[in-house]
């Protein structure tokens, strides 16, 4: 897999660079994900999650700015899973999420799919603008409330 180092521009969203997450970046990250999250990852989650073989985390920065990023873990045969999908708010609806998403595409993957809440309105927006569609309902997915499996074949 090589180190993801594209830049977009363009005149409606953003210009973001995405490349891998470090360490470094985990304080930014963990100020943006209690911000957007009612369950949030701690510190020891992004670390576990970095460490992990099958899991890979991109980040999205304006300027040197963290501004989003994007963790997926590779359950073997192209398939591969989003687990956690987070932009800063003041960032949103400006293109990086799509962004993070497509770069996906370079790890040549066969499935993408993840589990929204059903409560996570725009999330589910947003993936089914990405061309992601429900495969499968989790009638208990978290806490009572159920989760909706989407995915996007690709090739
Ligand atoms: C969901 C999320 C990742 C989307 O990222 P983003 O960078 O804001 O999305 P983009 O700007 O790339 O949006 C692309 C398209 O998705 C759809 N979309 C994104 N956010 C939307 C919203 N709040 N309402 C409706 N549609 C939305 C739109 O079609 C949008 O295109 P448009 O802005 O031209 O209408 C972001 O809002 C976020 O971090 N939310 C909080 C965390 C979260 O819920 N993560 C997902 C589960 S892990």
């Amino acid at each position: 897999m090589t180190p993801p180092t594209h830049l977009l521009e363009s005149p409606t969203h953003l210009a973001a660079a995405v490349r891998w997450m470090t360490g470094s970046d985990v304080p930014a990250a963990l100020y943006i994900e209690d911000m957007c999250h009612s369950d949030p990852w701690d510190s020891e989650g992004f670390q576990l999650a970095m460490r992990n073989g099958s899991s890979f985390a991109i980040a999205a920065t304006h300027g040197r700015r963290l501004v989003g990023y994007l963790f997926f873990v590779t359950h073997g045969e192209g398939d591969l899973e989003v687990v956690n999908l987070t932009i800063h708010p003041d960032f949103q609806r400006q293109g990086i999420g799509a962004q993070l998403l497509d770069f996906l595409s370079e790890t040549d993957p066969c499935l993408v799919w993840t589990v929204i809440l059903e409560t996570n309105v725009a999330a589910q927006y947003f993936f089914r603008d990405q061309g992601f569609r429900l495969a499968r309902v989790v009638p208990d997915y978290n806490h009572g409330v159920r989760g909706y499996i989407m995915e996007k074949p690709v090739n």
